[in-house]
């Protein structure tokens, strides 16, 4: 048989109920000994010993005091008998003050969310760092193109000649596959800076080369002008022009 000695305190109201219940289902006897044993020890024991209850015995706490929640109550709802539409329109502020400041910190944890997640999608700062070229000017003689890697394509950086500029300029649009005036692909008409990126299937040209000494390429012969315009050739378009700016005479930076 096995009994749990259970010290009367705390929990005394809990097990009182017990008691009640239980008398009638002890076994023969049991209720002479009862004074003799401790009280809680008694109303363990006869649930996990004694012969079990009939079905329909009820057993139910109904003597537990239920704890006073007064003090935490609102007095307007503190009398039983007063309705509570009574006192709806003292507890409107609170439930819209309470609503106003559970939304407001909803969208704001919401938007923070969701700015997170974004960011989190956007390049970092290493990569950005070499989404970008820094080129010294002053390293490209005039009448020359060079080449730079750039976001793992070629950049052409082409430094014009003065009679170079006027040719390009001169040209006539209606001539174009691809209508576009020099000065719209130059933002300084002495440098050209282009993509080095064939327009028909992505070979890349030989700069200084071809019929009109831009850039040509073998891979089906297309001819490109100075300004990097298609003159000539399978190719559709003009060789592309990446963003760029000037922060000073000797520096472009592309990208
Ligand atoms: S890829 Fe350049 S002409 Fe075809």
């Amino acid at each position: 048989m096995m009994s749990s000695l259970v010290r009367p305190g705390g929990f005394s109201p809990y097990f009182q109920a017990t008691k009640h219940g239980a008398k009638s289902l002890l076994f023969p006897g049991a209720a002479e000994r009862l004074p003799a044993l401790g009280e809680a020890e008694v109303r363990l024991s006869f649930v996990t010993c004694l012969s079990p209850a009939p079905a329909a015995t009820r057993l139910a706490h109904t003597d537990i005091k239920i704890p006073d929640f007064s003090d935490y109550r609102r007095p307007e709802v503190l009398d039983p008998n007063k309705s509570s539409q009574e006192s709806s329109e003292a507890r409107r502020a609170f439930s819209y003050l309470l609503t106003g400041a559970t939304t407001v910190v909803g969208v704001y944890a919401a938007k923070t969310v969701v700015t997170q997640f974004v960011s989190s999608m956007s390049a970092s700062a290493d990569v950005l760092a070499m989404s970008k070229i820094e080129i010294k000017l002053g390293d490209i003689p005039e009448g020359k193109n060079m080449t730079f890697k750039w976001r793992g394509k070629p950049l052409f950086v082409r430094h014009r000649t003065e009679r170079e500029i006027a040719a390009e300029e001169a040209v006539n649009l209606a001539e174009l596959r691809d209508p576009q005036h020099d000065k719209d692909r130059a933002v300084n008409p002495k440098w050209v800076i282009v993509l080095g990126v064939c327009t028909h299937l992505g070979c890349v040209p030989i700069s200084n080369a071809g019929d009109f000494g831009g850039y040509y390429c073998p891979c089906h012969g297309s001819h490109y002008d100075a300004s990097g315009r298609i003159r000539k050739g399978p190719a559709p378009l003009n060789l592309e022009v990446p963003y760029y700016e000037f922060p000073d005479d000797d520096t472009v930076v592309v990208g």
